[in-house]
């Protein structure tokens, strides 16, 4: 008797989860896999917001007041090297802490953590940073830049950026490698939602000259290239396990549901209220 192939119903093409779901599906770390399924699974509505916020991107980008409001409030949500770096520091404090294997297992854990920015640094790429890819895509759009300013600064992406901070800086060490994990996989669906909102945007603003486009899209497309984005989100895998290694605390599928649903949620309140602010401009 032949048994009938497992069918999982596909999300819709175009949504975070379609992107999100082979690759959780491919995992061979269960307690990970599952406890992404599950954040996935009971946060449907923050899902929608993110996935609603860019899908209604090129028409909310109408002017430059709604511009400067996403263009600061992305960047609070993003562009997270300092954590990285804090996080970092942490784990090599440890292994220097420690001897033999221990140590060389946190030493792992910490290089592997550090690999997560280097691109963001512009390692390899002659000192061209994310932070002023960013900045290139923001002159792209707008001419000057108060963007910057504190009065575009929406309190729900500030709130997002400390949480992110003190998760990785301040909290046990599991904490902030399950967000810099949860960041990583995150942001690669992410930033393709992205693209094809901003290219959207591109085309209604009708911004036709090649250059002025790619400098646009540069930042995003970086790091979706060579899915630079997803090597992050797997070498955050060996870095939590070699620190499981060490210290024998591996995370639970609770204790990973948890901080991937508040990584959500909070993301999705960021996107609702961004929503909000730039209809009302
Ligand atoms: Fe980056
Ligand atoms: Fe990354």
């Amino acid at each position: 008797m032949h048994s009938q192939p497992v069918v999982t119903p596909e999300a819709p093409s175009g949504t975070l989860r379609a992107i999100i779901d082979p690759i959780v599906a491919q995992l061979d770390t269960p307690i990970i896999g599952e406890a992404l399924a599950a954040a996935l699974d009971s946060n449907a509505p923050a899902l929608a917001r993110i996935e609603g916020f860019f899908d209604a991107l090129p028409a909310l980008g109408h002017e430059p007041k709604a511009l400067a409001d996403f263009f600061n409030g992305w960047k609070a949500t993003h562009l997270k090297m300092l954590a990285i770096y804090g996080l970092t520091c942490r784990l090599h404090r440890l292994a220097a802490e420690e001897k033999g294997g221990p140590r060389d297992a946190l030493f792992v854990a910490a290089h592997c953590t550090a690999l997560t920015s280097h691109e963001d640094l512009g390692l390899d790429y002659d000192a061209h940073t994310h932070e002023a890819m960013y900045l290139d895509c923001v002159a792209a759009f707008l001419e000057d830049d108060t963007w910057r300013l504190d009065r575009h600064a929406l309190p729900e992406a500030v709130a997002f950026k400390t949480w992110v901070y003190r998760n990785m800086v301040v909290e046990p060490i599991p904490v902030g490698l399950l967000s810099n994990l949860f960041s990583e996989i995150y942001n690669h669906a992410e930033y393709s939602l992205a693209e094809a909102a901003v290219s959207r945007l591109l085309d209604r603003m009708e911004i036709t000259d090649e250059a002025r486009r790619q400098q646009a899209l540069g930042y995003i497309q970086a790091h979706l290239e060579d899915d630079t984005e997803l090597d992050h989100f797997r070498v955050m895998l060996t870095a939590i396990d070699r620190y499981g290694a060490a210290t024998g605390e591996r995370p639970t599928v609770e204790q990973a549901k948890a901080l991937f649903t508040g990584y959500l949620v909070r993301l999705g309140d960021v996107f609702g209220a961004l929503h909000r602010r730039m209809e009302a401009r």
